[in-house]
């Protein structure tokens, strides 16, 4: 992937690895247009990179999204790669639901209908261009279930099969398609202080950004290398390893 002079979008990008993402994007001499619900870490990451491009979208919302897709078609005709990075992550104790659908709906929403929406919306736009790119970010847990959280790594494990597809069937375009498998990194995902113990963001997003120089399709950071490369048996007995170190850190999660 030609890493400057792109007009990229960057859905989530006010915060953790999309800010990560736009950082880079930035001093690699791109424009860069960031998108999220808070108006506030928005204007926050203008005032430090005054050179962004902000505007207030919720990714869950189809008219958020149709507005967003026909805001960017006039303001950056140019625009040539979509980031589809935004994303929530919620434990949930399917034994003990406890909140109604809309919750659980949200999740599923901002996720993977996000993605596949805005993607549909901007492939006449970007097949447009000489070089395009759609990069979707889906997680470590699309390959290995974390059980803790069965709604988020469902939604992953389903944009990992949609950006397959979407590879096979832009296969005769300028669009590439790339997939980011982050494995824990240190972010605010899941609330402030739940991935602390997560990979440096610094050193996670400079090994992914080697990945686009070396134009790869899939691209993983440590463990979820591994994951990439590992039989299905191999990935069923880590989720089942995981889920038991889960249980055991948290003894109130039964009851
Ligand atoms: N950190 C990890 O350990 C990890 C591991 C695997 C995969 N990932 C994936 O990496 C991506 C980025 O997450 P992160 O770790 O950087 O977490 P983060 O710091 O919480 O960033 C998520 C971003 O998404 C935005 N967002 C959430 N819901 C949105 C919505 N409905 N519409 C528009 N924007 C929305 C948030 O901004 P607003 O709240 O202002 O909308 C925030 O800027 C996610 O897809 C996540 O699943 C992260």
């Amino acid at each position: 992937m030609n890493l400057s002079g792109n007009t990229i979008l960057i859905t989530g990008g006010a915060s953790g690895i999309g800010l990560a993402f736009a950082e880079r994007f930035l001093e690699g001499g791109n424009e860069v247009i960031i998108v999220g619900r808070r108006q506030e870490k928005l204007e926050e990451a203008k005032a430090k990179y005054p050179k962004l491009h902000i505007h207030a979208c919720d990714v869950s919302k189809l008219e958020d999204r149709v507005k967003l897709s026909e805001w960017v078609s006039k303001e950056f005709p140019s625009l040539n790669i979509l980031v589809n990075n935004a994303g929530i992550q919620q434990r949930v104790n399917l034994l003990k639901p406890d909140k109604n659908w809309d919750y659980y709906q949200n999740e599923i929403a901002i996720n993977i209908e996000g993605p596949i929406h805005l993607s549909m919306l901007l492939i006449p736009q970007l097949k447009n261009q000489k070089d395009a790119a759609i990069i979707n970010v889906s997680s470590g847990l699309a390959l290995m279930p974390g059980v803790w959280v069965p709604i988020y790594s469902a939604t992953k494990a389903a944009l990992h099969s949609f950006t397959v597809s979407l590879r096979q069937q832009l296969a005769e375009t300028s669009i590439e398609v790339v997939e980011i498998f982050p494995p824990a990194v240190n972010t605010d995902l899941g609330g402030a202080g739940l991935h602390t113990f997560g990979a440096p963001l610094g050193d996670f997003a400079d090994t992914i950004f080697q990945g686009f120089e070396n134009n790869r399709q899939e691209i993983g950071y440590g463990e979820t290398e591994n994951r990439l490369k590992a039989t299905r048996e191999e990935n069923l007995k880590g989720s089942q390893k995981a889920w038991e170190g889960f249980l055991k850190n948290n003894l109130d999660w039964r009851g």
